[in-house]
């Protein structure tokens, strides 16, 4: 018998089973798509944003970024807001939330002036969705009243915040985007509109490759591309570090927030959580494998919980926030220097490699082992531990004071995987 656990939550004063919702996409835009991730075991959708305005996609619309034989490191999508009837859409959701009324239905909606954000507010509130996100981020809109160029604006943020607010009771998320320097003035914008959470990020705007056929940017449609949105496992660094900005400001630390942008497995879901959100939202990994990335996600979030001792989210939610401090707190009265594993070592001479050409040439290659010696000239930057190709070959070995320094007990990541 698999390990159980209680992954439910409470999130904006909804029950959710669990934390792991589809984000606003092609992932969750039409009646089976949803049923069927719903009976894999999502908690809930952000079902594809539904405008007034009915999008004319282009063909094709998708690219990826790879390397070294490593696919999908990044997606690029050049998709708009919902292609199907507004009103076929408000149906879907109705019938959906009729079928599975234990999962959580939330309406992504997105208008081009503060009309349309209370019209599609009050059809939010006739069809009983549990939750409305305003979608104040899509990098791909042509209208200036619409999307990112929408989210990097405080006033028109507040102002559609507050149409919504005005127009129905149920909890209202805005989703931000990552095309700004500092999110937390669009989501202080937000709140103070009468938005009761934020959600982060959606894509950030980007031209992934370029086609030496027809000398322009990735998809070709018709001889030419656009700039748009980059999404999957390489924007995870640039969404944590967005969300934990927002939860570390005095006016949005308590925000319910919902995090967004490179959830692949069970561990991604984890790092979203330990620095504070309530809520997970995934599209790019579903779009590669499948509504079954979910089996994973909880399965392992169980185990790691039960390694832990943990019984229930809210045990541990948030514990890695206090922890990101501003880069002039941190102790640098030390180095650490590398340990290097002899006999996990295949002497490939990568360490050395780097550590010459790029480091401080503190390792020197001994060629009768084929294996790398450290000398004096070590500053403990962990390059090498970076490069080495085999886990837990390079490890942190001694800590060194520098002169004069105070020596205090340190914490240190001793296992890399
Ligand atoms: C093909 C595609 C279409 C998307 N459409 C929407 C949309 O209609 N509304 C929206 O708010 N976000 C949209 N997004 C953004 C996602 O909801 C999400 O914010 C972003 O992809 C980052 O998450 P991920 O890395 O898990 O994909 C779309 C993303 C993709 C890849
Ligand atoms: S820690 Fe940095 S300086 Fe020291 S051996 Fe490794 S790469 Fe070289
Ligand atoms: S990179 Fe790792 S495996 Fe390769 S020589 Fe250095 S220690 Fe050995």
């Amino acid at each position: 018998m698999g390990i159980k656990k209680d992954l439910s939550i409470d999130y904006l004063g909804v029950k959710c089973e669990n934390p792991f919702f589809l984000s606003s996409s092609p992932v969750g835009s039409n009646y089976e798509m949803v049923a069927k991730a719903f009976e894999t075991g999502w908690g809930g959708v952000f079902y594809k944003t539904i405008g007034i305005f009915v999008a004319d996609e282009c063909s094709p619309r998708f690219d990826h970024v790879k390397k070294e034989g490593m696919p999908w490191l990044g997606f690029k999508n050049m998709e708009q807001i919902s292609d199907k009837p507004t009103e076929v859409n408000f149906e879907n959701m109705y019938k959906l939330k009729k079928a599975y009324p234990e999962k959580i239905m939330v309406a992504s909606i997105m208008g081009s002036n503060e009309d349309e954000w209370r019209k599609l507010a009050k059809m939010c509130d006739e069809v009983g969705v549990d939750l409305i996100e305003g979608n104040f981020s899509c990098p791909q809109m042509t209208s200036h009243a619409m999307g990112s160029d929408v989210g990097s604006n405080p006033d028109l943020v507040r102002a559609y915040s507050k149409a919504v607010a005005e127009t129905t009771k149920i909890p209202f998320i805005a989703k931000m985007t990552p095309n700004i320097t500092d999110m937390t003035i669009p989501a202080i914008a937000a709140m103070e509109g009468g938005a009761k959470g934020i959600s982060a990020i959606n894509t950030i705007k980007s031209i992934t490759n370029i086609d030496l056929d027809n000398m322009t940017g990735m998809p070709v449609v018709n001889g030419k591309s656009s700039i748009s949105g980059y999404s999957g496992a390489a924007v995870k660094p640039v969404a944590l570090r967005f969300i934990a900005q927002m939860l570390q400001h005095e006016k949005l630390k308590n925000v319910p927030m919902s995090g967004i942008g490179g959830i692949e497995t069970w561990r991604d879901c984890l790092e979203f959580l330990l620095l504070g959100c309530r809520n997970l939202q995934v599209t790019t990994s579903v779009m590669q494998y499948g509504y079954r990335v979910v089996e994973d996600m909880s399965n392992g979030l169980m185990h790691w919980m039960d390694e832990r001792g943990y019984d229930k989210l809210d045990d541990f939610i948030g514990m890695a926030l206090g922890n990101v401090i501003p880069a002039e707190d941190l102790n640098r009265d030390f180095k650490i220097l590398p340990d290097f594993n002899d006999k996990k070592c295949v002497g490939c001479g990568r360490c050395y490699i780097s550590c010459y050409d790029a480091g401080h040439q503190a390792i020197d290659w001994n060629t009768e082992k084929r294996r790398p010696e450290l000398n004096d000239k070590c500053v403990g930057c962990h390059l090498c531990l970076n490069v080495c190709p085999v886990a837990n070959c390079i490890t942190p070995g001694e800590v060194k004071w520098k002169d004069g320094r105070q020596e205090v007990e340190i914490a240190m990541k001793k296992d890399y995987e």
